[in-house]
């Protein structure tokens, strides 16, 4: 049986950083979608850092990769970068590396909130397990250096005629201040999955409206 363990990176790891990069890229452009261009360099500090986590098979095959960045002095914490291998996908090891990737930031940044910005319906499904909320993109880092990454996504014209207020993506916050007050106003498992499915039938709505008003606004200006 293959068995798959998701790992706190290490240098051991550099070798797949390539191939790590190379899938990133491919993907976007299957989606059609935007996404932070990383270079090797960058993903291999990332790993150094001890800020990433990555997914291997008995075969030492890579199956999954994310890592942390951190902005405003740590204030804000993000998860980004997070990418399957297409002979891996949905046999949950994404939702295994967000759980280990989630735990390490809070190990690292205790008092952080961990932000994302996603179109993508399964990353919404985790981080909503997780704890995250979605909210407007004024509550997110205001750091430039984190919105200059969007320069590579395909969206960027619209997050700039929006003047950074708004996008294809849906912004996810997780406030762990506000974590602690929500566990103590525990809902019933059934209860918990009914207001769970609620919230990603709305986001899932969301997505497909900003879908419809960004590309009539770009292709119809008026
Ligand atoms: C999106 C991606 C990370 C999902 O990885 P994965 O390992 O296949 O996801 P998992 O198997 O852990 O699935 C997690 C949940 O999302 C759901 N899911 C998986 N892919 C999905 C999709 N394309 N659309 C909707 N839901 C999806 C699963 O059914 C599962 O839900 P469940 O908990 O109700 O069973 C992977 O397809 C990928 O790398 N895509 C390209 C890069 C990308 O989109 N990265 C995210 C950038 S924000």
């Amino acid at each position: 049986m293959n068995i798959v363990r998701v790992v706190v990176a290490d240098e051991s790891h550099y070798d797949f950083v390539e191939q790590i990069c190379a899938e990133m890229e491919s993907s976007a452009k299957v989606r059609g979608t935007g996404i932070a261009k990383r270079s090797p360099d960058y993903i291999k500090q990332k790993i150094k850092e001890g800020k990433a986590v990555i997914a291997l098979d008995n075969n030492n095959q890579w199956a999954g990769f994310c890592y942390i960045e951190a902005w405003q002095s740590g204030e804000y914490v993000a998860n980004s970068g997070l990418i399957i291998s297409p002979v891996f996908r949905n046999l949950g090891i994404a939702k295994r590396i967000k759980k280990k990737i989630f735990e390490l930031s809070q190990t690292k940044y205790p008092n952080s909130k961990i932000f994302g910005l996603t179109t993508g319906l399964a990353v919404m499904k985790i981080n909503s397990e997780l704890g995250y909320e979605p909210v407007t993109y004024s509550e997110l880092t205001s750091d430039e250096q984190f919105w200059s990454g969007c320069k590579s996504c395909v969206n960027y014209s619209i997050l700039t005629s929006k003047d950074f207020k708004n996008c294809l993506c849906t912004a996810m916050l997780y406030k762990p201040s506000e974590q602690k007050q929500n566990q103590k106003k525990t809902l019933t498992p059934v209860r918990n999955i009914i207001e769970k499915t609620k919230a990603l039938n709305v986001l899932s709505h969301l997505t497909k409206l900003k879908q419809l008003v960004f590309f009539k606004i770009k292709t119809n200006p008026l």
